[in-house]
Formats: C-alpha cells, structure tokens, sequence
C-alpha cells in the first residue's frame, strides 16, 4: 500500500472519531452504548417507608421505639450522602395509632447533638408535644406517653430543638404519624397501607458534587432544594394498579410551597386536610400545600390502560410517576359523604388575638418581635375557644406567604380576606397558609395544659424568630 492511501485511511479514522465524539456529546452517550435499560436504571422506585410495629400485645396499649441515629444513604449512584434517619438512615417509619389508645412512646437519641421530636398535629399536653420545652440530650431518651383522642388524620413527627430543626429535618428526621378511628374504619376508601394506601413525604434538597446535602440558609427567603425528593427519592416512579389509590401527602419541605397537578390534567378527590377527612370528596385538579400542611387525596386509575405514565407535578416541576400497571378487582370506593364535622361555636369565644408576621429571610419577626424561649408570649384558659387573626405584610422579592402553625390543637378557618376559605379549608387543620398581604380569621380551642409553639412552618423563619409560645392552664 501507498503512504498516500494509508495517510487518507489515518484522517479518515480521524474525522471518524471526532464525529463519534460530537455525537456523544451532543446526545450525551455513545451511539453504540445501549439505551435500552436507561429506564430501568433512572427510574428509583418510591420507597414505602415501613410501619413500625407495636411492641405493646395489649390492644388498648401502644409501644413505640423510635431511634434518632446517623447513617449514609444513597440517593445517586455511586456516591453517598451524610443523613439523620428514625430507625434508618433517612426519615423514618410510618407510626399508627388509634383513636382512644394509650401510646406509649420511647425515643432515644442516639446523634452526637440535642434533638426533639415532635408529633405536629396530636393534641397531647404540653410535656408530651415534643417541642424545644423537650430536648433530648445525646445518649438518653424521652417517654412521653398519651391517650390519642382526636379523629383519623395524617399527622407527622420531626424534631424541633431552638437552633437545629431546620438542619436536622433537612438531614432527614421526618416521619409519618397516623391516626385512625372508627370512621376511617366505617368508610369504604383504600387503607391497605403499602398497597392502595400510600403516603408521600414531599422535599426538596441540593446536593454539593461530593453527594452531601448543600443547606445554603443564605438563601433570600428560605432553603429550597433543586431535587424533589418523595419518600427519600429523588422523583421516583410508583407502579400502580388500575384502582382506586390513596395518597397521604406531607408537604415536608423546609420551605417550598406545592401546587401539585397530574400532568394530564386529570382530577383527584381531596378527602382530607391537616386535621382530618373532610365532610365530602372535593373534585379537584390541583392542589396546595405549603410546608407542614397535609392532604390526602384519592385518584381514579381504572380507567387507564397498562404502561400509561402519569407525572404528578407542581407547576414544571416534576414529582413522581405512576406508571399504569394490571387490572385489579376493587371494592373500594370514593364515597358521597365522608364525616359529620363539628364546627367550634363562634358563640363561645372568649378571645381574640391577632399574630401579625412580618419580613423575610432572617429578618423575620411575629407581632414585633423573635422568638425567646424564656418568655410565654400568650396565656390561655384550659378549654377556652378563641378567634386567631393572622396577617401578613406585603412582601417584596418573592416572598409568597408563611403556613401558620399551631401545636397541641386543630383549628377552623374561618374567613380569608373577609371572604369565605375554600372549600378544602373547611375541615380542621393546624397548618393555615397566609399569604403575603393576606388576613386569615381562625377559630381554635385549647383542650390540653401545657406550653405550646406557634410559628411559622418555613423552618429557616421559624429559627429565625418567627415564633411564639403560649401556656394553657
Ligand atoms: Cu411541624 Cu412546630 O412544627
Ligand atoms: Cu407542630
Ligand atoms: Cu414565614
């Protein structure tokens, strides 16, 4: 052979290779590199988080063991990330109890930092609330025990020590919390946890290169996360049968509000806020929460067909998957009527108060003032009903509004601007959003002694300040 010829074979390999190379980094593989299992190997499948089991034989009598501990968990391939979990590395498990039960609760703190947990949304004493009034010193535990008496609802737990809730939820100590009475017994909807009853811990977190969480506070107006993680994975995938699913979700975020939708613009039924069921299934295609709120909602697959994908997203970005799987005989329903509610008598207020929330970022103040642990900002009668109005400034640079949260009661919306709350507002909650210039009416009762917080549920405002404390006696 010529050199002639071997030289254009030589710059023929040459342009070869470099069209090779364009290529892959254009579409980001190799032409030849096979796309097949793309799917399967990026699709994390939603982790259903365990129910921990009651060591307690006695069916009137619950016994938890819940353990604050450190550990590493993998939310890419190949590279790990320093977490806080209950009972594992990351969250924690499901804990269910009853209506009219004895819990007996046993959490050991086994971080090298104090922590707390608190059950948001149980009406229990003061002493059993699990706020900043309850630290756990490393190495010891807390037993608070209490006789659950409130309706079925989705309730949760996260810590909640002055100075470190915003990171230790951030670094995963969240969990759920479940209520269930004779009514959710009674109705006809899916509970078969795990299967058709699934609960969805909604987050968002970044991540430095290195895999660790990056918790930048110096954010304008708190820490939101560019990844969306639900049950610990960053947007997974839930295959689901063509039934009749229901979805417990927690806005779990540090301070990202949600609009969740289906990306068919399908609609769903909300048949429960904070508090609990609402008086009736409200059709809806979209849905609200800010941090610390919850709702649980049931959505229709049967009539899909198999391998359908349906995105559960908030505005553009994404959240999960469902992807469509086999036909399943279902003898669930989604009810006419849910529950009978009780409304609290405005006749027999005794109070009002007014909370006003102010500023942003770390320059966040509730009626004036930051939060001081040493001072009780408010005193309420044992059993009083009081009317709450909670307003906020206008707000400049994005600020959208703070969820307002109170500990240890359930309350009713009672007006929203002077007009009435929305219909999914109705039921009781203990998490109200107020938006920026907005004035939120609220009726709620004390029914427990104790010291309670009240604050802000963006948790960078609620360090910062935005908080209060009240003592019922
Ligand atoms: Cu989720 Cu002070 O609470
Ligand atoms: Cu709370
Ligand atoms: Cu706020």
């Amino acid at each position: 052979m010529s050199r002639k010829w071997i030289l254009t074979l030589l710059i023929m390999l040459g342009i070869f290779l470099i069209w090779v190379g364009m290529v892959g980094l254009y579409m980001g593989e190799f032409p030849w590199s096979n796309t097949d299992d793309v799917v399967d190997e990026d699709a994390i499948m939603l982790p259903i988080p365990v129910l921990l089991v009651d060591e307690n034989e006695d069916k009137n009598i619950a016994e938890y063991n819940i353990v604050a501990q450190q550990g590493q968990t993998s939310f890419f391939n190949n590279v790990s990330t320093p977490t806080l979990g209950y009972n594992g590395s990351f969250l924690g498990p499901v804990i269910k109890v009853r209506r009219g039960e004895l819990v007996n609760m046993r959490v050991q703190n086994d971080l090298s930092e104090d922590t707390s947990v608190h059950w948001h949304g149980l009406e229990v004493s003061g002493e059993s609330d699990g706020g900043p009034h309850q630290v756990i010193r490393p190495g010891t535990f807390w037993q608070p025990s209490f006789v659950v008496d409130q309706p079925a609802a989705t309730l949760w737990f996260h810590p909640h020590v002055i100075g470190s809730t915003a990171t230790q939820v951030y670094r995963g100590l969240a969990g759920l919390l479940i209520v269930e009475d004779e009514y959710s017994d009674r109705l006809n909807i899916p509970k078969d946890y795990g299967v058709n009853d699934i609960p969805l811990i909604i987050q968002d977190r970044s991540f430095n290169n290195d895999g660790s969480f990056d918790y930048s506070s110096n954010m304008m107006d708190g820490v939101v996360g560019d990844e969306i993680l639900v049950n610990g994975a960053i947007t997974p995938v839930l295959e689901v049968d063509r039934v009749i699913m229901r979805f417990r979700i927690v806005n779990g975020a540090n301070a990202r509000n949600f609009s969740f939708e289906l990306s068919n613009q399908a609609e769903f039924y909300q048949i429960a806020s904070d508090g609990g069921f609402l008086e009736e299934p409200l059709q809806s295609r979209r849905l609200f929460l800010s941090p610390g709120e919850r709702a649980e909602i049931l959505v229709d697959f049967s009539d899909y067909n198999e391998n359908d994908v349906i995105v559960l997203k908030s505005g553009n970005i994404r959240v999960m998957s469902f992807v469509v799987g086999k036909q399943r005989t279902d003898t669930t329903e989604i009810p006419k009527t849910l529950v009978k509610i009780e409304d609290l008598d405005v006749s027999k207020v005794t109070g009002i108060k007014t909370i006003e929330l102010d500023g942003m970022g770390h320059m966040v103040s509730l009626n004036g003032r930051q939060f001081d642990i040493d001072r009780i900002d408010d005193n309420v009668s044992l059993g009083a009903i009081e009317i709450w109005e909670i307003t906020t400034s206008r707000m400049m640079m994005g600020g959208t509004g703070h969820p307002f949260h109170i500990h240890g009661t359930r309350f009713q919306v009672l007006s929203r601007n002077g007009r009435e709350p929305d219909e999914n507002e109705r039921g009781f909650k203990d998490t109200v959003f107020v938006g920026a210039g907005e004035t939120v009416r609220i009726i709620v009762q004390f029914k427990h002694k104790g010291i309670y917080m009240y604050h802000c549920h963006i948790l960078e405002h609620e360090e910062a300040g935005m908080m209060g404390q009240l003592e019922v006696e």
